[in-house]
């Protein structure tokens, strides 16, 4: 188990899946909640930071209980930190130091540069520098602009480096981060997804026992890995129920749960789209949607787990970058758009809370799920949103447009699996515009709806551009979807990417 102090970097996460790939545990703490308890770490990672060393707001934590006293790795930020209050020097630089530079080795280290290419490529991002290393530090490697770059300490086992390993440009960076962690720290690999199933499997039976639990299924690949998880583990306790909101895909609510049944889970569907569409009606702010749906879902999920006696837990599909993001440096970033998922359930329930997947990132909870027996088919779905096509249909949502909405976007999404294109997006959908366009039809003149079609490319929703489609399939879909659905006589495709557009319409 690794532990990474997080300065606030906004390479932080980048370190941990680095670290996961090489099959090592690891676990992000914030600078100032460093645990009490270290003797489960075998290595330490320091993190950059936004901050410099200078400021006097800058994190400055107590590290005596760390260094010397186990491996140590610091990055950026923490490789000028160990400088500056340890005899060194840190100064601002006078050329701005950022993008890729070369290293040149200044003292072969066999192990930390162990097949690391000479002159090999690294990333910068700093505005500071270190003039002078830090009491009895050796230098091991610098650049054009950086002496600098790379330092150790005598008589410990500490590495600072100046650049980024993190980051794909840093072409040997995961080599030095293996090299560090395997070589020099001599951590274990065995954090696999076979061995995390295992483990997690007897956390959850020594944890839950006998008693009841009740899991929200979505139809999407969190909810549906934690579900297998808990169905592994504790078989018939395991509750689960899949809502209809009436704003799925179309037969999507059919399809999931015939699936779901398929794989042996305990799943109770509910079709409440009469209840969600009548109390939604009316309603065109987005925000007021996604807290009517969000409500509405509790009250539908909570008279379920009420029928079932017992229950004593509540299982979520929470993973790592919702974990952190509520106890990161920072506090939670800012707020856009009020995303609903389960959570916030009412008080009266007081079910405790599990959550199997926790401690994993997406591409972990997908080689997780692969790992169960679910098909790549369910694992390789596209996120959708939990407001579902009521944030896709702008203004006020009736059922004629979902209707409509639904038979689009099933023309769209079959087109771009019948194009072995469905892969190669992160997301699509279509969105059904409040406006009317004439269009003529036979002899007809028509004034019909507009459907904007949107696909983007992205690895985590924060940023996104849109795909590329080629001319030719989209000429195909526009015409399928004016020839089939009626009411749509205009189909746009949406070539705005994030920021400053978002994923979503509303
Ligand atoms: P935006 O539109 O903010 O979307 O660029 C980023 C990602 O988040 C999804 N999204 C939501 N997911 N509830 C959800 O569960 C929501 O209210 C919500 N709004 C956006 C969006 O589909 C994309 O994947």
């Amino acid at each position: 188990n690794v532990l990474i102090l997080d300065f606030g970097s906004q390479y932080t996460q980048l370190i941990a899946r680095r670290v996961r790939e090489l099959n090592i545990f690891c676990e992000i703490f914030p600078y100032n909640h460093i645990p009490g308890d270290l003797s489960s770490y075998k290595a330490v990672i320091l993190s950059g930071s936004p901050f410099s060393v200078r400021s006097e707001d800058a994190p400055h934590p107590d590290l005596s209980q760390i260094r010397g006293k186990m491996p140590l790795l610091a990055v950026c930020y923490g490789a000028q930190y160990l400088a500056h209050f340890s005899g060194g020097e840190v100064a601002p630089s006078n050329i701005r130091e950022y993008g890729r530079a070369n290293l040149s080795f200044v003292k072969d280290d066999e192990l930390f540069f162990d097949e690391v290419a000479l002159n090999s490529q690294v990333w910068m991002s700093h505005s500071d520098t270190i003039k002078q290393m830090p009491t009895n530090g050796i230098r091991l490697a610098s650049t054009k602009d950086v002496e600098n770059a790379a330092y150790r300490i005598e008589g410990e086992t500490t590495y600072a480096i100046q650049f980024h390993p993190e980051v794909y440009h840093s072409t040997d960076g995961k080599q030095m981060l293996e090299n560090f962690l395997v070589k020099i720290a001599e951590v274990p690999q065995t954090f696999t997804p076979k061995a995390f199933v295992e483990e997690i499997v007897e956390e959850m039976q020594q944890k839950i026992k006998g008693d009841k639990v009740v899991l929200g299924l979505s139809g999407g690949v969190d909810s549906t890995v934690a579900a297998v998880l808990l169905n592994k583990a504790i078989g018939e306790n395991l509750y689960c129920i899949f809502v209809n909101n009436g704003l799925l895909r179309k037969n999507e609510f059919e399809n999931v749960l015939e699936q779901y049944k398929g794989m042996g889970l305990n799943v109770k569907g509910v079709d409440a789209s009469a209840r969600f569409l009548n109390e939604l009606a009316g309603i065109e702010d987005p925000e007021l949607k996604r807290k009517t749906i969000g409500r509405v879902f509790i009250e539908v999920f909570d008279d379920e787990a009420h029928l079932i006696e017992d229950v004593k837990w509540l299982a979520q599909g929470t993973i790592y970058p919702d974990v952190i993001e509520s106890v990161s440096v920072k506090g939670p970033s800012a707020t856009i758009k009020s995303h609903h998922n389960v959570g916030g359930l009412p008080d009266y329930m007081k079910l405790q809370i599990v959550e199997p997947l926790r401690m994993l990132f997406k591409d972990e909870v997908r080689r997780v799920g692969a790992t169960l027996g679910i098909s790549p088919d369910l694992l390789g779905r596209h996120p959708f949103p939990g407001p579902g096509l009521s944030i896709r249909i702008l203004g006020d949502i009736t059922p004629e447009k979902v209707q409509i909405l639904q038979d689009v976007d099933a023309i769209f999404i079959e087109g771009l699996k019948a194009h072995g294109l469905y892969d190669k997006v992160w997301q699509a959908g279509a969105i059904l515009l409040p406006v009317n366009s004439v269009g003529v039809m036979g002899d007809e003149r028509t004034y019909e709806k507009v459907v904007a079609l949107r696909a983007v490319e992205s690895t985590d929703g924060m940023t996104a551009d849109w795909v590329h489609l080629p001319y030719d399939f989209l000429m195909k879909i526009s015409n399928e979807i004016i020839n089939k659905v009626k009411g749509v006589n205009r189909v746009v495709y949406d070539i705005s990417s994030k920021p400053p557009a978002t994923i979503e319409w509303e």
